[in-house]
């Protein structure tokens, strides 16, 4: 099938090339020339594992190509919208402004029978909006929420948990149209639904909702364990076992119960504050009010990072070496929006330590927006001569691939604080290290 993307960064540079490769005739549409520029000479404009080889692949088969100009979208069967929703400026809310300017760009080119299929989050209520704008186009405005985790983007893009797709409705039913869109979308993840992946056809509002819902969820559970973290901390208790002996229970399962920093990203911080505020404009704050409280939780977990270190040192960081491992707010990523880690760095150098910071993917993202840090690329310099070592990203190169004996024969003073409750926390020791983790004595 013809399909057009619309708008190339994390997701729809992605649903780009692993379209491409299940075989449809893609085009990306960007108005950043460089990042375009990028992409069509097979080059991923962030750090993403193995969507470089689908770029290349697409693009020698000829199924993908990249433009600044929408005209080429034209005659898609089905034009995904995958802009960004960044947090506004102004408040909490979800800043727009691209995905107007995307279905105003569409509504140009857009023909009978096409489906514009939105990608992008959006707060509940703006598809139902959209659907209006695009009435009289003869196309259908349907959608289809992304799941994909970044640093895995590829195969969830290609096997997803599940599908889901918003279609138009009217009395509680989806309208002929809506069905029809349903079943091309069904065509166009044909891989998928090869597999039996669950494909749920539902009204614009529930799909909308289920995105914003299930990162709400994932928030909920990390700052739940990082609440009981804090308990833990004024109780003694081990927070790493108190996980492991929940999630034991299939009802609440093991994952996303990594007590630490917290969590970070261009998506669950956003997405939270931006359902907040949604939730308010619908009269209906108080039925997520709580996700103010896991918003703080979370935040307060970096002060709780910094006042660890300041602890660790005997009650300052003016002037001591402070080696910070990791940047990006997760591993597998060189993103730093919204980084815990890159933000606790930050405030460690604000306090007067000396902060060498190194991340494998992503020193070039963190030096733009925190140019003050010093930045070395090869792990083992940046430990030398450290007073104390934080891990914040657990990338494997500290998680795993960091003996603590020869991190010992590196640093200045034998002191590990684990930010991510990563580390084997007795080796640690065992090296001679007095080790400090998050909701752990
Ligand atoms: C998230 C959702 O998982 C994804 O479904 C959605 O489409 C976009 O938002 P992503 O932002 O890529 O994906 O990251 P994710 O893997 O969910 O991690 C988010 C943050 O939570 C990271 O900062 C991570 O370090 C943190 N985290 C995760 C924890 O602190 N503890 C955990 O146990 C798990």
């Amino acid at each position: 099938m013809k399909l057009s993307v619309i708008g190339c960064g994390y997701l729809g540079a992605v649903h780009a090339a692993a379209m491409a490769s299940i075989g449809h005739e893609v085009v990306g549409i960007d108005v950043d020339q460089h990042k375009v520029d990028a992409l069509a000479s097979g080059r991923a404009p962030f750090f993403e594992p193995g969507l470089e080889e689908l770029l290349v692949a697409g693009l020698a088969s000829g199924n993908l190509r990249f433009s600044t100009d929408v005209e080429e979208a034209r005659g898609a069967a089905v034009h995904f919208v995958g802009v960004g929703t960044p947090q506004r400026r102004d408040g909490s809310a979800a800043d727009l402004t691209f995905v107007h300017a995307a279905i105003e760009d569409l509504l140009s080119i857009v023909g009978d029978g096409e489906i514009i299929a939105g990608k992008s989050t959006v707060p509940v209520g703006t598809a139902a909006e959209l659907a209006d704008c695009v009435s009289g186009t003869g196309a259908v405005l349907v959608w289809n929420p992304e799941f994909l985790r970044e640093g895995w983007a590829v195969a969830d893009t290609i096997s997803p948990d599940r599908i889901v797709v918003g279609v138009p409705s009217a009395d509680g039913q989806s309208t002929p149209e809506g069905e029809r869109a349903a079943d091309v979308l069904r065509h166009v993840y044909h891989t998928a639904t090869a597999k039996d992946t669950p494909f749920i056809v539902t009204d614009l509002a529930t799909a909308e909702l289920v995105k914003v819902a299930a990162n709400a969820f994932l928030a909920t559970k990390i700052s739940f364990i990082n609440a009981m973290a804090e308990i833990a901390e004024v109780t003694g208790a081990d927070v790493t076992t108190l996980a492991d002996a929940i999630g034991h229970d299939n009802r609440i399962g093991r994952r996303f119960l990594g007590a630490g920093i917290g969590f970070g990203g261009g998506c669950l911080p956003k997405d939270i504050r931006a359902f907040a505020a949604r939730a308010e404009e619908l009269g209906r704050s108080e039925s997520v009010a709580f996700l103010r409280e896991i918003d703080e939780i979370n935040l307060r977990r970096r002060d709780r990072a910094v006042q660890l270190v300041v602890e660790a040192l005997g009650g300052s960081v003016f002037e001591k070496n402070v080696t910070v491992l990791g940047a990006a707010f997760k591993p597998h990523s060189d993103d730093i929006r919204d980084s815990p880690a890159l933000d606790v760095a930050t405030r460690l150098h604000g306090l007067g330590a000396n902060i060498t910071i190194t991340d494998p993917a992503a020193i070039e993202n963190a030096r733009r927006v925190s140019p003050q840090l010093r930045y070395v690329h090869d792990r083992d310099d940046a430990l030398r001569s450290a007073d104390l070592v934080i891990v914040v990203t657990e990338w494997d190169e500290y998680r795993r691939q960091l003996d603590p004996v020869y991190a010992a024969s590196l640093v200045a003073g034998k002191v590990i604080v684990d930010g991510r409750n990563c580390l084997n926390a007795e080796a640690w020791r065992a090296a001679g290290f007095t080790y400090y983790g998050m909701g752990r004595p």
